[in-house]
């Protein structure tokens, strides 16, 4: 057994070439999607407050937005949609002319190459802000399967390239996979939002779509911040419902749970770096408290180590410049 002396691990931390060389993760535009949010209307483009750098864009606004993403040879991105009219059965989300079908179309129209895909959650198009129909009090789970379905085939009508359920309802896949197939959708995989935690960290989304729920919490749907196991029977369930791809979400603090399902499952695995992760290092960099490029590359670097193929983040186009700088 060689030890120290001979063994010396700083020997290859000596040069930048050889740390280059030894680097065993490296982020790269094409492992990235970039989330858009899409609100009804015309003439919009409107900053989030608490996320500096992300805007909400009518669909007629976003082709220069669409043309720069592409451009940063990012292959994909993902779209929420800010209704104008909401109600108890969310029938905005599966409008041929709603928001989302109207972004779609006009992303296609402008850069037909970049992905599209779609969030199918029903919480930003319900008067109450929860992800399916509401009875009793509580969200219904049988009763949403079939508008989750309605919304997911719409997104395919208008020509999205991948469906992405994140309402954590049981059997949305199924449904979806089944109603696609039905409609000659075949080849549109389904990338499910497997373990969905009920997060903090969502918090300036929600702000940003107008989706907070209006009373209780997602606790009775999205999972207990705690379990581990859990999540790994949800992406089981998923599979096994015929999800193409699964998702852990949020990613930072949930970096254990992803290395988990990469060990047990062969699934592409995507990761959301959620918006609250990315105030915090918005807030932080702003106030000159942390290095806002290392911050990202670390972060970024961090959730593909930890077995991510893919990552949704609103730092995609702001990496890819810097890394681009390097
Ligand atoms: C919709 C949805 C949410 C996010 C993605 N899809 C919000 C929620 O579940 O309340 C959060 C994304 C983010 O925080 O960046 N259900």
């Amino acid at each position: 057994m060689v030890i120290f002396p001979q063994l010396r691990l700083r020997r290859l931390r000596r040069t930048e070439t050889i740390r280059r060389m030894i680097q065993e993760t490296r982020v790269e535009a094409g492992d990235l999607v970039y989330p858009l949010f899409v609100q009804e209307g015309k003439g919009v483009k409107q900053e989030i407050p608490s996320m500096p750098g992300i805007y909400r864009f009518s669909p007629d606004q976003l082709s220069a937005e669409v043309e720069e993403i592409a451009g940063l040879n990012i292959p994909g991105v993902i779209l929420f949609g800010i209704p104008e009219q909401k109600d108890e059965v969310a029938s905005m989300a599966y409008h041929p002319e709603g928001v989302i079908q109207q972004a779609i179309k006009s992303i296609k129209k402008t850069v037909p190459d970049l992905l599209v895909l779609t969030d199918v959650c029903l919480c930003e198009y319900t008067s109450h802000g929860h992800c399916g129909v509401v009875s009793n009090g509580d969200v219904d789970n049988d009763q949403t399967l079939p508008l989750l379905a309605k919304t997911a085939l719409s997104h395919a009508e208008a020509g999205a390239d991948i469906v992405a359920p994140s309402d954590m309802m049981d059997g949305r896949v199924k449904i979806i996979r089944e109603t696609l197939d039905k409609a000659s959708y075949q080849q549109i995989p389904i990338l499910a939002y497997s373990a969905k935690y009920a997060s903090a960290f969502y918090g300036p989304f929600r702000e940003a779509a107008e989706s907070a729920p209006q009373f209780g919490d997602r606790r009775s749907y999205q999972m207990d911040p705690s379990n581990v196991r859990e999540a790994l029977r949800e992406v089981e369930e998923d599979i096994a419902e015929g999800a193409d791809m699964v998702m852990v979400k949020p990613a930072l603090p949930y970096l254990d749970v992803i290395s988990r399902v990469r060990t047990i499952f062969n699934h592409p695995l995507a990761a959301y770096n959620v918006s609250g992760e990315y105030a915090m290092v918005k807030a932080a960099a702003q106030q000159g408290w942390l290095d806002e490029k290392r911050t990202v590359i670390e972060i970024l670097t961090a959730i593909k180590r930890a077995g991510a193929d893919i990552i949704i983040t609103y730092h995609a186009k702001d990496f890819i410049r810097w890394s681009a700088s390097v």
